[in-house]
């Protein structure tokens, strides 16, 4: 791997504030590129990336996320969701649109750009799945899955964060 590959996904942050300022028509559509390059199963591609700028869009699926991730959705310029086709890939359709959200992570890392993965689940004791009410504001069938929620936007402020060391994680003993 290419050094300047593994700065982007070091330098890689999730970002909690955007700027108000709007990303250009060239930025989305390279980061969209980069979702379409993503590796899957077979080569089916299950995925639909929508992408929202909608202002009243954006209120109303942040008014169905949790509390915490709403402000995101409101403040970023555009969030791309990631939906998937169990149909067209049943074996691994969570990894699929998985691959192609990171992919669009970090070709917007490597634009300037900051992202904020949303995963779409419910908190405990919730029983109206908030997947099904994202899906009926973006008009997705009821068969396709929503993977992720991937607001965009240049970065306010950039968090740090750490990872678990490679001794902790990397096991080289099977080698022969
Ligand atoms: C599958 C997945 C789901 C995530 N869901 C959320 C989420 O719902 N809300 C959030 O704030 N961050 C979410 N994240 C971001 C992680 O919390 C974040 O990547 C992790 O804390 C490491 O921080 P970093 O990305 O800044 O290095 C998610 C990341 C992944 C890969």
């Amino acid at each position: 791997m290419g050094e300047s590959v593994l700065k982007v996904i070091k330098n890689r942050r999730t970002i909690a504030r955007f700027e108000e300022s709007p990303v250009g028509e060239e930025k989305v559509k390279t980061i969209l590129e980069a979702g379409r390059w993503a590796p899957s199963w077979h080569n089916r591609q299950p995925w639909k990336f929508l992408v929202i700028k909608d202002q009243e869009i954006r209120e109303r699926v942040s008014e169905v996320v949790p509390n915490v991730f709403k402000s995101e959705i409101i403040d970023a310029p555009l969030s791309i969701v990631v939906c998937v086709d169990p149909e067209q890939d049943p074996y691994h359709y969570v990894e699929d649109g998985a691959i192609a959200t990171q992919n669009m992570a970090l070709a917007a890392q490597s634009l300037g750009l900051g992202s904020i993965w949303i995963g779409v689940f419910n908190l405990k004791g919730e029983k109206e799945s908030r997947e099904a009410m994202i899906k009926e504001i973006l008009d997705v069938p009821d068969s396709w899955r929503v993977i992720s929620l991937l607001p965009i936007g240049v970065p306010e402020s950039v968090p740090t964060s750490e990872r678990k060391k490679i001794s902790e994680i990397v096991s080289w003993g099977y080698a022969p």
